[in-house]
Parts: structure tokens; sequence; C-alpha cells
């Protein structure tokens, strides 16, 4: 594959990110597209995707959050948007303030392109921007058999949840 690039989701990248989303996991975890465009206006900075030759192959929907609870899966209204506002306007050191960890959301390959380092390459984005920004705590719900591609990069299972009617686990790691 020719060298890719990492770069933030804008509006116009929706309907391919959403394509990826539909082709990569089982119905129960699918979110609607209006669900992204909230993500992406809590936390504009979190939310990026992987492009080669102008074709995007992977994205990523990341925020502040608070720890021990998934962030959840939801049909229309995004719950975020309704507890709290988006975070444009706050500064880093209130969002400590009212968030205690950085959470993965959502990480996804295209299917065509698994395999090629892209999701490790863009996890190392995410942790890297986590890091950044004084977060010591990163936090995900496994879905879908990922856990082995989580513990390579430290994570540890804290607790099963119920996610999408199934179980899930929420998963940790500390950041050094
Ligand atoms: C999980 C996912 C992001 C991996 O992306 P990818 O680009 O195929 O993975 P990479 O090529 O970067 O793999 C990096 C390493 O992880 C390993 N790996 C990848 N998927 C794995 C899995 N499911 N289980 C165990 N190891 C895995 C690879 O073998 C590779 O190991 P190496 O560095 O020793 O060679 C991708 O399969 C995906 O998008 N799945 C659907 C969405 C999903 O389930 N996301 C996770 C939700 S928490």
């Amino acid at each position: 594959m020719s060298k890719f690039s990492i770069r933030r989701i804008r509006k116009e990248d929706l309907s391919i990110i959403y394509d990826i989303q539909v082709r990569s996991y089982d119905s129960r975890y699918v979110e609607e597209k209006d669900n992204f465009l909230e993500i992406i206006s809590f936390y504009e900075e979190g939310c990026l995707c992987v492009e080669t030759n102008g074709i995007i192959i992977a994205y990523v929907l990341s925020f502040p959050w608070i720890r021990g609870i998934p962030a959840p899966l939801t049909d229309k209204k995004f719950f975020m948007i309704e507890n709290f506002k988006d975070l444009k306007d706050t500064n880093d050191n209130d969002i400590h303030k009212i968030f205690d960890c950085y959470y993965i959301h959502d990480l996804c390959v295209s299917p065509e392109y698994r395999s090629m380092k892209v999701g490790k390459s863009l996890f190392e984005s995410v942790i890297s921007l986590a890091r950044q920004k004084n977060f010591k705590i990163i936090s995900l719900t496994s879905v879908q058999g990922s856990r082995p591609f989580l513990e390579q990069f430290g994570f540890y299972t804290v607790k099963e949840v119920d996610y999408g009617g199934s179980t899930a686990y929420l998963m940790e790691t500390v950041l050094q």
C-alpha cells in the first residue's frame, strides 16, 4: 500500500466512514450517521481518519470520558450532547475537571485494508493524543473478539458489560 496519512474527519467524510462502519460491525453495534456528527462536534480533535491516495480506509472516534463507564451506543440522540456541552470552547484544564479518562469509542479499518498495520498506526496516534492531553487512563469497550489486538497496547479487562444487548469488555490502559 502507498503511504497513508492521518487527519481530522470532516463532515463531508461521513458517508464513507458510515460505510466502513456498516461493513465492519455486527448490526447491533452500528450507529446512526447523526451520532457520528454529534461525536465529531463534541470532540473534533479526537475524530481522525486514515487516507491513502485520496481514499479513506480507517477512522477513529475518541473523546474525554468518565472512567468505568462504556460510552453509550444510542439510536438518535447522542447521550453526551444531552448531558455535556460540546468541548470546543472548554480548555484542557476544565476538561480534566469533568472527565478522568480518554475513551476510544470506535476504531475501525476498512475490511480490504486490514492486516497492513493501519489499525496499529491509528491506535498509536490516539494514544499519543491522549498523552499529549495529559490523560493517564485510556478506556474502551471491546467487541467482536478485539481483546487480543488491544492487549498489545497494554489494555487489560476491567469488567464485562452489557453493550448493544450482548456481553462486551470494558478495558483500560494506564499511560506511563
Ligand atoms: C481490530 C482492527 C482495528 C485491527 O486493524 P488492522 O489494521 O487489521 O490491524 P494491524 O494490521 O494494525 O495489526 C497490528 C497487529 O495486531 C494484530 N491483530 C490484528 N487484529 C487482531 C485480532 N483481532 N486479534 C489479535 N491480533 C490482531 C496483527 O496481527 C498485528 O500484529 P503484529 O504487529 O505482531 O504483526 C480491525 O480488524 C477492525 O477494524 N475490526 C473491526 C472493528 C473492530 O472490531 N474494532 C475494534 C473495536 S474495540
